[in-house]
C-alpha cells in the first residue's frame, strides 16, 4: 500500500543499492524537491553525503538560515555553504535585461558549486561519484524520461578541477508527484516551512526587480515580500495559491501622500496566482481584508514602497513572473 513511510523506506533502500559505499554531492537550493531528496539520500548514505548551498543573494528573508539551521537540525546533513553574494551582485550591477540576468547567474552558480565541489573533492580524494538530484515525475516526462550522467563544465578560474566532471545521477524522486514529495519530506522529519514551501525560481529575487539589481532594493523587496507570506499564510491561504511572486517595478516611480508629506517611491505588484502545474495559471481570488491588510503593512513598513498593485491576468497570456 502507498503510505509515506513505505515510500521513503523503498526510496531509501534504492539510493544504498545505487551509491554502494561511494559518495554523493547535492546542491541545496532553498527548494522543497531538493531538500527531500537530500534528505532521502542522507538517511541512505549518512556522512558520504555533503550537500552544498550557494548563497547568492538572490534569496528571500530567512531562506539562507532555514537550510543552515532547520535543514541541517531535521537530517544531520553535512552542509557547505558558499558566500558568493558579492560576486553574484557585483555580476549582476547595472544588468536590467531579463535573460541577460539568468545568463549571469547561472554561469556563477555552476562556478561556485564547482568551487565547493573541488573542495569536497579534495577532502574525499577524488572519490565523489554521485551527484544528487531533486527531478520529479513531471520534469522526466518533459525532457523525454533520459537519464545518465551529468556534465558539469569546468570554468577556467577555476582550478583544480578535471575539464569535464562525470558524475551519475541519484534521482531518488523520478516517479513522484509534488504532493507525494512533500508526504515523503514530512515523513523524513522536514519542517512544514520547507516542505510547504512554494516553488521559487533560481535567479530569485533578481527576477522580480524590474531593473537593474542593486542591494537596497533587494532589501526593499525582500521586506514586502516577507509580509505578503505572512499575511497569506495567517489567512490560511497557501493550499489555494501555487505561488505568488512580489514584483518590485523599481524603475518607476509614483506620488503618494503620507502624513503631511508628498512621496515618491516605488509600486510592488502581487501576484498570487493558482495553478497546477505553471504551465497555466489562474489569478487567485484572494479577500479583499487580506489584500487590505497587505496593502496597508506594506505601505506602513517599507518605506521605498507607496503603492501596491493586484496583477489578475491569467496564464496565458501573463507569464507568473514578471521577468
Ligand atoms: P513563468 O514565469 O514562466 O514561470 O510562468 C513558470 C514557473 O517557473 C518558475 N520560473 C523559473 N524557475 N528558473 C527557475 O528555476 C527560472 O529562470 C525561472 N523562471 C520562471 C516560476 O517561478 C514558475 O514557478
Amino acid at each position: 500500500t502507498w503510505t509515506a513511510a513505505n515510500i521513503a523506506d523503498a526510496l531509501v533502500e534504492q539510493v544504498q543499492a545505487q551509491v554502494g559505499d561511494g559518495r554523493a554531492i547535492c546542491g541545496l537550493s532553498g527548494g522543497v524537491d531538493s531538500a527531500v531528496a537530500a534528505a532521502l539520500v542522507q538517511r541512505a548514505i549518512g556522512d558520504r553525503l555533503t550537500c552544498v548551498f550557494v548563497d547568492h543573494g538572490l534569496l528571500r528573508a530567512g531562506e539562507r538560515e532555514q537550510v543552515q539551521q532547520d535543514f541541517v537540525a531535521a537530517t544531520g546533513a553535512r552542509l557547505v555553504t558558499v558566500d558568493a553574494v558579492d560576486k553574484f551582485l557585483g555580476d549582476l550591477d547595472g544588468v536590467s535585461d531579463p535573460e541577460t540576468k539568468r545568463k549571469i547567474i547561472g554561469r556563477e552558480f555552476i562556478r561556485a558549486f564547482e568551487g565547493a565541489v573541488t573542495e569536497v573533492l579534495g577532502e574525499a580524494e577524488g572519490t565523489v561519484d554521485f551527484l544528487v538530484q531533486g527531478t520529479l515525475y513531471p520534469d522526466v516526462v518533459e525532457s523525454g524520461g533520459g537519464a545518465g550522467t551529468a556534465n558539469i563544465k569546468s570554468h577556467h578560474n577555476v582550478g583544480g578541477l578535471p575539464e569535464d566532471l562525470e558524475f551519475s545521477l541519484v534521482e531518488p524522486l523520478r516517479l513522484l508527484f509534488k504532493d507525494e514529495v512533500r508526504a515523503v519530506g514530512r515523513e523524513l522529519g522536514l519542517p512544514e516551512d520547507i516542505v510547504g514551501r512554494q516553488p521559487f525560481p533560481g535567479p530569485g529575487l533578481a527576477i522580480r526587480i524590474v531593473g537593474a539589481v542593486t542591494p537596497d532594493r533587494l532589501a526593499t523587496l525582500r521586506q514586502a515580500d516577507a509580509i505578503v507570506r505572512e499575511e497569506l499564510t495567517a489567512a490560511g491561504l497557501d493550499g489555494q495559491i501555487w505561488q505568488c511572486p512580489v514584483v518590485l517595478l523599481a524603475d518607476v516611480r509614483s506620488v503618494g501622500v503620507q502624513g503631511d508629506g508628498r512621496t515618491y517611491g516605488h509600486p510592488i505588484v502581487l501576484r498570487p496566482v493558482s495553478s497546477e502545474d505553471a504551465m497555466t495559471a489562474d489569478w487567485t481570488r484572494v479577500p479583499y481584508e487580506v489584500l487590505e491588510r497587505i496593502s496597508t503593512r506594506v505601505t506602513n513598513e517599507v518605506s521605498e514602497v507607496n503603492r501596491v498593485v493586484l496583477d489578475v491576468t491569467s496564464k496565458p497570456p501573463g507569464t507568473i513572473e514578471w521577468e
